[in-house]
């Protein structure tokens, strides 16, 4: 059985591509062609162009697509608005589209930044998202344009991803301590650091629960669990590399970054606990694996995050 992988260079990618290829024939499409020699088919296009997208789908015997690409620059997009929006609603649309006419059901990978953030708790599926930011705005359109399609659709909002196939904030971390005595970090946004390897294999979950004609439609929260701030996850990743760097509270405000985000992003993962999938793993102890797995392979560096 083979299944279609789109924005197959990205990081969450590198890890899905590792999950699912012992399972699965896989088509990886991208419109970059640095994942061309991974020993998979390999499709390169531009997504928003929705004359390319149908065919490749449609024509290639998959029996379901994740949807990974997207613009993730959350900065860039407030000035890029049409890119974002182009890329994440109507490309998104394309692809759903495509499946849909292809018959087959769609995973499609979306953000804890469609929330506010002012809940004070973790949240639901059922919270009603009111995004901040344009990517945030981009990706919501992107859900619902998705679910519009007629295609059988999982939407499956994540946050805080890291993993080696891509630039990050512990790569980020690591590289200012290692050039640094102090560095601020935000201590007034809270949400969960997942780890790629970890929501590949839910995101594998979900799609083989789908092709088994199983009921997984609609929304899904998926992080590991735990909650923390950045600053409390720096101090972390600080620890555990060895670093004697000290690591300085710092508000939203001080940093002043171009995009807003959201106080609280943390995601209640109940749907996957509705449907008795196992337990989430804390991020703190997926960070301990992802330390050794970057170990063994390092992957991009990091730029700033
Ligand atoms: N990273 C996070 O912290 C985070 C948090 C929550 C949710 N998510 C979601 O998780 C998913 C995966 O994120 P990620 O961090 O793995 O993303 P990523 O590393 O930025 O990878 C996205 C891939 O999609 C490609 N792409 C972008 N626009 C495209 C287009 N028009 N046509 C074809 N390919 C295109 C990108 O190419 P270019 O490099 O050329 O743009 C890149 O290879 C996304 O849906 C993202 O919104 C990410």
């Amino acid at each position: 059985m083979k299944v279609a992988i789109t924005g197959a260079a990205g990081m969450l990618a590198r890890d899905l591509i590792e999950t699912l290829a012992p399972e699965y024939e896989l088509l990886l499409i991208d419109r970059l062609d640095s994942c061309k020699d991974l020993g998979h088919e390999f499709a390169c296009m531009d997504l928003v162009d929705e004359s390319k997208v149908g065919p490749a789908i449609k024509n290639s015997d998959v029996s379901l697509v994740f949807h990974c690409a997207a613009f993730t620059d959350v900065d860039s997009a407030e000035g890029k608005v049409d890119e974002a929006y182009r890329t994440n609603a109507l490309a998104s649309a394309s692809v759903a589209a495509a499946c849909r006419e292809a018959g087959i059901p769609l995973v499609a990978v979306s953000t804890d930044y469609v929330f506010d953030g002012t809940k004070q708790a973790p949240y639901c599926e059922f919270d009603l998202p009111n995004p901040r930011g344009v990517y945030g705005k981009s990706k919501l359109w992107g859900e619902q344009l998705a679910f519009q399609s007629g295609a059988r659709v999982a939407v499956v909002r994540t946050s805080w991803l890291y993993g080696v196939g891509g630039k990050n904030f512990v790569k980020t971390i690591r590289r200012l301590c290692s050039k640094r005595e102090k560095i601020s970090v935000v201590n007034d946004q809270r949400g969960t650091p997942t780890y790629t390897v970890d929501l590949a294999g839910a995101l594998a979950v979900i799609g083989g629960g789908l092709i088994a004609g199983r009921p997984y439609e609609g929304l899904w929260h998926v992080t590991n669990s735990g909650v923390c701030t950045w600053f409390e996850y720096a101090k972390e990743i600080a620890r555990r590399i060895g670093a004697k760097t000290t690591i300085e509270p710092a508000t939203t405000e001080e940093l002043g970054r171009p995009a807003p985000r959201p106080a609280n992003s943390s995601l209640q993962n109940l749907r996957w606990r509705l449907e008795k999938l196992p337990p989430r793993r804390h991020w703190n102890d997926a960070l301990q694996s992802y330390l050794a797995q970057e170990e063994q392979s390092p992957g991009p560096q990091s730029g700033d995050v």
